[in-house]
């Protein structure tokens, strides 16, 4: 139904305001636009930003934002500058190693783990291979019986303490990475006690079945590992500075107060040094679902049984933070209608080491992406709104690029900002069989989505089928509007300031494996030496047509974004998700019938609200209908009234304890930073409350986070409304 009054507002959309009237979008521009992206330039990029390592703080990676701010400007940008800031950033000491040991009864190194991975071929003359490691990890040598505490969920502490009665306080834990944020195992490690974590990639969930290792295949060799940061910053940026730019002049906090560092030290490992510190473990026998792939009996501990039993582990860790500086690369096409309003396209640059994957296959896509554009520009075309292309800094220290360039532009992204477009890496998956497309988005208009989904099928043997076709093969959606699935955004990459903290309408698009079929976690190389460019030309992408397929969805996106005459975002289809994630979290909280009753708790006034919502949005998109599109400051208001939309979504308080994640509706899960949480106040009052001490102030908070969520929905409402 949604759809009938749509259709009718599209027509026009392309329309330059003083061109003649047109009963159709021109999407002849777009399609020019996505025509000129080329696949082997694509690879050619990643093969150029893939020679050396450039972690963030580097020399290498300023030498790298130098060059692509030097190509952005060749390509036809307007502006391209560079913008740095000094953040508190964390290294491995070079000439102190860290490493964890088995001590035996005297106290004696009997078992270290490796220093290093394996270099694969073709780098072995490289230098600056920074050493696996947990960036922000705390300093220290504590020592103490093991417990393995499996993926280190909340569930999984949960269960050990309330079923298990294992009581990991003072004891030094190893968690496998997977399925949840290494930084929120870190933060239940310390919750529970432990005076140490270990991580490890257990080869159920980095290595896939019938799959060899790197080189000879694309999963984990054992002595790869995962390197990653630890931190809890709730959206806050740099430790030192939260909520402020990291400028010259700004106030720093002292380092030990700085915000979600870990106190504890934590240190990643791989399967092969795993097996050693696992094997011999006493204490009970694990639940099947805790059991890996290790030949190994996953017991649970604390400690080490029978003759084994005096052995103790040692975490030898010399991690150390230090403010450095980043910089992020600022490239701008000027708009020709509306110069204030932006459409943003940013991904990270830095990387762990190479960074095929991780970000390189993103950075890539955004290079050929800003080379297209600039040869439009270059042609006399420019966008209706102003393009910013963004090169962040620093993600895999927490986001802290793209965060502080948010801080000290707040004020006028808020006035301004139309939509962020995250790029980072474009690929996860492998069998053409099963991967898929999978987009993260903010209600983009279903017919904007189509246009730019009519570009054709990079599998093989599928040439003449369209994007979208071969999508839906894959993916087979069966909802109502016979439209791509939509997933919710968590975070773990840089639009988590855009979207989360100032309410700015974000979305991102990748090709990633079917979670339904694909059982190893994110990718099995992530984040170790093994990213490098052989592996996506070798395994991920051999044409680079995959890649060429990311990047043609993104540049449609901000393709439509920046040039519609109106905004092509969807407010029906949002008053649609609300809808449902009411009904979600009621179900959630009918789990508790007699609370519910003794607690008068109601989620009538949410509903009601939503309904305005939906009413709103429904009569919004029949007066489009109507609109005048030849009039410059009518068209001006409806599309304002879009852009507040999102922002409508915020609370400047911010959500309980997290004053940087202010977005009623979404918000990254406080179990896994991750995932994507809906009305996240609610859900988080309502999160074990069974177990809550005082269960009539628990069920007040229920209550407080309820109206809080209608106020918010009804304010957003008001922004659909008439306008006088
Ligand atoms: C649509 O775009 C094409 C390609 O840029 C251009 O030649 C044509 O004039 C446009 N058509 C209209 C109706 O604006
Ligand atoms: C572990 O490393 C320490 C410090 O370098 C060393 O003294 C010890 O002998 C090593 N143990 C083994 C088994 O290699
Ligand atoms: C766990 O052990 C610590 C220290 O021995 C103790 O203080 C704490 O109360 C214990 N926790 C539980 C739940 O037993
Ligand atoms: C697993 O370990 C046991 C005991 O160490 C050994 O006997 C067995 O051969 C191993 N199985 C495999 C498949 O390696
Ligand atoms: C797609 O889903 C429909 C409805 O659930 C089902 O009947 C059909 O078999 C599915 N097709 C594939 C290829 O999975
Ligand atoms: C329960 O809530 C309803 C509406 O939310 C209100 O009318 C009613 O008075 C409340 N009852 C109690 C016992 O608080
Ligand atoms: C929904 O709209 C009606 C009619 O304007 C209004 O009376 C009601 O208070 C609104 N609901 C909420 C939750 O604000
Ligand atoms: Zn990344």
């Amino acid at each position: 139904m949604a759809f009938l009054f749509l259709t009718g507002f599209l027509v026009g959309w392309f329309a330059r305001p003083s061109g003649v009237q047109h009963d159709h979008a021109n999407d002849s521009k777009l399609l020019d636009f996505l025509n000129e992206i080329q696949a082997d330039n694509i690879r050619q990029y990643l093969r150029k930003f893939t020679q050396l390592p450039h972690l963030a703080g580097t020399e290498q990676n300023l030498k790298l934002a130098k060059e692509i701010a030097n190509e952005w400007e060749k390509f036809g940008l307007d502006s391209v500058e560079l913008v740095s800031y000094d953040v508190l950033l964390s290294y491995p000491k070079p000439e102190q190693p860290n490493y964890i040991s088995i001590l035996n009864q005297f106290g004696n190194e009997i078992f270290n783990t490796s220093l290093t991975e394996p270099v694969p071929e073709g780098y072995e003359g490289v230098s600056d291979i920074v050493p696996p490691y947990n960036a922000f990890s705390a300093k220290g040598q504590p020592e103490g019986e093991l417990v393995y505490v499996n993926y280190g969920r909340t569930e999984d502490f949960f269960q050990l303490e309330r079923d298990m009665g294992i009581n990991c306080s003072g004891k030094i834990v190893i968690a496998r990475y997977g399925k949840i944020f290494r930084g929120n195992k870190v933060k239940n490690a310390i919750l529970a006690g432990a005076k140490g974590i270990i991580l490890f990639s257990d080869p159920a969930d980095y290595c896939a079945p019938g799959v060899d290792v790197y080189p000879s295949g694309w999963n984990l060799p054992g002595r790869g590992a995962q390197r990653g940061n630890v931190l809890n910053l709730n959206g806050a940026g740099d430790p030192l500075t939260p909520g402020y730019p990291a400028k010259e002049y700004t106030y720093r906090a002292e380092q030990d107060e700085g915000v979600g560092l870990p106190k504890i030290p934590v240190h990643p490992i791989g399967y092969s040094d795993a097996v050693h510190l696992l094997t011999n473990m006493g204490g009970p026998h694990p639940p099947d679902s805790w059991k890996g792939a290790l030949n190994i009996s996953y017991q649970i501990g604390p400690g080490y049984k029978g003759e084994f039993s005096k052995q103790i582990v040692r975490m030898n860790i010399y991690t150390s933070n230090q403010v450095t500086r980043i910089y992020n690369v600022i490239g701008r096409i000027r708009g020709a209608v509306e110069p204030d309003r932006y459409v943003i396209l940013g991904g990270h640059r830095d990387a762990w080491v190479f960074g095929g994957i991780d970000p390189t296959s993103g950075v890539a896509v955004v290079h050929e992406i800003a080379r297209s554009v600039g040869t439009l520009v270059k042609k006399g075309w420019k966008p209706r709104r102003t393009l910013v292309f963004a090169s962040w800094d620093a993600e895999e220290f927490g986001l802290l690029g793209s965060t502080e360039w948010a801080e000290e532009n707040a004020k006028i992204l808020q006035e301004r900002a139309v939509a962020y477009i995250n790029a980072d890496s474009s690929i996860e998956g492998k069998r053409s069989d099963v991967c898929v497309y999978q987009m993260y988005l903010i209600y983009i208009q279903l017919n904007s989505m189509k246009q730019m989904l009519e570009i054709s099928s990079p599998e093989p043997g599928e040439e003449t089928m369209t994007l979208y076709d071969s999508w839906h093969k894959r993916d087979n959606w069966t909802n109502e509007r016979n439209a791509p699935r939509i997933s919710k955004l968590g975070s773990g990459s840089d639009f988590e300031a855009y979207f989360i903290r100032l309410g700015i309408a974000a979305g991102r698009a990748r090709y990633t494996k079917n979670t339904k079929t694909e059982r190893y976690s994110s990718y099995p190389v992530y984040h170790s030496v093994y990213e490098t460019f052989e592996l996506v030309e070798r395994f991920y992408d051999p044409s680079f047509r995959r890649l060429q397929a990311v990047a043609r969805v993104r540049a449609g996106l901000i393709f439509q974004l920046s040039d519609s005459q109106l905004l092509p975002l969807d407010c029906v289809e949002y008053g649609a998700a609300l809808h449902k994630y009411t009904l979600n979290i009621e179900a959630i909280a009918n789990r508790h019938p007699d609370a519910i009753s003794r607690y008068n708790v109601s989620f009538d006034s949410l509903l009601n609200a939503v309904k305005n919502f939906t009413s709103a949005a429904q009569a919004f998109h029949q007066r489009l209908n109507e609109l005048d599109r030849y009039n410059p400051l009518e068209m001006r208001m409806v599309n304002d009234q879009l852009m507040h939309l999102e922002r409508a979504f915020i609370d400047p308080l911010g959500l309980p304890g997290r004053p940087f994640y202010r977005h009623i509706i979404f918000a990254p899960s406080i179990h896994n930073k991750y995932a994507g949480e809906s009305f996240p106040g609610i859900y988080d009052a309502l999160f074990d409350i069974e177990n809550a001490p005082e269960q009539d102030k628990a069920w007040d908070e229920v209550r407080r986070q309820i109206s809080i969520a209608t106020f918010t929905v009804q304010a957003a409402a008001m922004v659909l409304m008439p306008l006088a």
